[in-house]
């Protein structure tokens, strides 16, 4: 691995602890009722009360299609958001989704629709997204947009990411937070993972939680 690749790395497992940091501080922990800034501690199989990420989208899949969060409303969805030149974090995310949904139960997994979502839509058009979703799993879809649909989206779950542009590379890279969204065909944030955990501990979560659902 080269030199920068490796500085890379590494910048992007700080950020994204950085991020963790930050964002369980003061983003994700916000109550819903702005009164209230007391949140119980979730216990294990229910939603995470009072964490609001997510909301109504309209972006463009990977055919080229327009879609909402309407089309999302009766499945679940493992949601990540990240882009196609990433050069590691994004790919072994992506597989620790396939490896989850191949994890699950058939009539489970039937039930969770894997979505990731660019963060990066100048270079992530609608062909690029098509052929980089395919490498994972057969019911990925990719989503892309506008910038602004990007940019509200990526709002919505409190996303970081950011262009950075470094010496002696041709062309500009991102950093981004990088969190595995579970949310209820609802849209209530019902897990979220992070880098360190496995497909095979977010495969046994999600059947907890789909198991858990009225
Ligand atoms: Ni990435």
């Amino acid at each position: 691995m080269k030199d920068h690749l490796k500085n890379r790395l590494k910048r992007t497992v700080i950020l994204s602890l950085v991020a963790v940091v930050i964002g369980g501080g003061i983003g994700f922990f916000q109550a819903k009722d702005p009164k209230s800034r007391v949140v119980e501690k979730p216990s294990r199989l229910e939603p995470m009360a009072g964490i609001q990420v997510g909301g109504p989208f309209e972006l463009i899949d990977e055919n080229g299609q327009t879609v909402s969060d309407k089309d999302f409303s009766d499945v679940y969805k493992l949601i990540y958001f990240g882009f196609a030149s990433c050069p590691a974090i994004c790919p072994t995310e992506l597989q620790k989704i396939a490896g989850t949904m191949k994890a699950l139960p058939e009539e489970q997994a039937d039930k969770v629709q894997p979505l990731f979502i660019t963060i990066d839509p100048a270079r992530d058009t609608v062909e690029v997204m098509h052929d980089y979703v395919a490498l994972f799993y057969p019911r990925l879809k990719g989503l892309t947009g506008s910038q602004e649909q990007i940019d509200r989206v990526l709002k919505s779950y409190r996303v970081y990411a950011s262009k950075v542009q470094d010496e002696g590379m041709s062309d500009y890279t991102m950093d981004h937070s990088s969190f595995i969204y579970l949310m209820s065909p609802d849209d209530r944030l019902l897990s979220m993972y992070r880098i360190q955990d496995t497909a095979e501990k977010m495969a046994q979560d999600v059947q907890a939680r789909l198991t858990a659902q009225p």
